[in-house]
């Protein structure tokens, strides 16, 4: 019986981290929400729950000892859900929690979308369990979603990004899960080789969406006026634009020896993992 649990693994993160356990000659059980979409790995198991706490979570988790626990989408109802979880761990005897975590992660972060990640990680610490946190960057691969008519116009001034690709995500969430107890009270800060700044993002989208593609910084009122045109309510455009402040102010700039730390490998560079999402 497997003792290691991997969520997310109908998902690019987690199926890579099981990817690299397997191949580490290890076996995890999958805990997932549709076992049709998971990756099918020889020594497996395969676990399904609706997402929320219940019996069914509680048996998927029973006899685990390190879960990895993949951040949920982002959702009026994801604090919760990670608490749902945290608390089903320790009332079925987990001992360890891999969280996948958010660059500049607090209960206060500038960025509104890494609050839920920075009140889930003083949520698992307070828990007894012992706990280790990867703060992803950016994904590489959402560089895109930055282009809207072929331009990127942001208030993030010039804020960089030290992207990381996903793959090397999965394969440090791998390695971290082949030896767990070595990263128990660790927390990694996950990023690619470079930071980028906005206009070096638009130039190296310009090979993957195959158009001229152009920076133009806004003003924070420039970019809530374009917003409001498109009708987003205040909430949704406050995290929008809060997500840019955070570049702004350098959150994501930071470049870390993380990925190559855990993996061995060096950073997979924005472009290269650009023309992989392509493939
Ligand atoms: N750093 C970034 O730029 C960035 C960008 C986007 C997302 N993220 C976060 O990073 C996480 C993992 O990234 P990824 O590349 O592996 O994403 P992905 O390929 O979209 O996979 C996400 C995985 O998380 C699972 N999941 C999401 N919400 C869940 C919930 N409420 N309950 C149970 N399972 C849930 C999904 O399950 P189903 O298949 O059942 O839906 C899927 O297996 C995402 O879930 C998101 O929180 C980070």
């Amino acid at each position: 019986m497997p003792t290691l649990a991997i969520t997310g693994a109908t998902g690019v993160v987690g199926s890579t981290a099981a990817r690299h356990l397997a191949a580490a000659g290890r076996t995890a059980r999958l805990i997932v929400r549709d076992a049709a979409r998971t990756v099918d790995l020889p020594g497996f198991d395969i676990a399904t729950f609706p997402g929320t706490h219940g019996p069914a979570l509680r048996a998927a988790l029973s006899g685990i000892d390190t879960a990895f626990m993949v951040s949920a989408y982002e959702d009026d109802n994801r604090l919760l859900l990670h608490q749902d979880f945290v608390d089903a761990a320790v009332r079925c005897g987990v001992r360890q929690i891999v969280y996948l975590s958010f660059v500049g992660a607090a209960d206060d972060a500038v960025c509104v979308y890494a609050r839920d990640h920075g009140a889930t990680e003083t949520y698992l610490n307070d828990s007894g369990l012992d706990v280790t946190i990867l703060r992803s960057n950016l994904y590489a691969e959402t560089l895109v979603d930055l282009v809207h008519e072929d331009q990127i116009r942001a208030p993030a001034a010039d804020g960089r990004i030290a992207a990381v690709a996903r793959a090397d995500v999965g394969a440090a969430v791998g390695a971290v899960l082949a030896d767990p107890k070595t990263h128990v009270g660790q927390t990694y800060e996950l990023s690619g080789p470079d930071a980028l700044s906005l206009d070096d993002v638009a130039t190296l989208l310009e090979p993957v969406i195959g158009v001229p593609i152009a920076y133009t910084p806004q003003s924070d009122e420039q970019a809530r006026q374009q917003k409001r045109d498109h009708c987003a309510p205040d909430e949704v455009l406050d995290a929008w634009l809060s997500a840019y402040v955070a570049i702004r102010h350098g959150i994501h700039g930071h470049v870390t020896d993380d990925v190559r730390h855990l993996t061995g490998r060096a950073p997979t560079p924005a472009a290269q993992a650009l023309a992989h999402w392509q493939e």
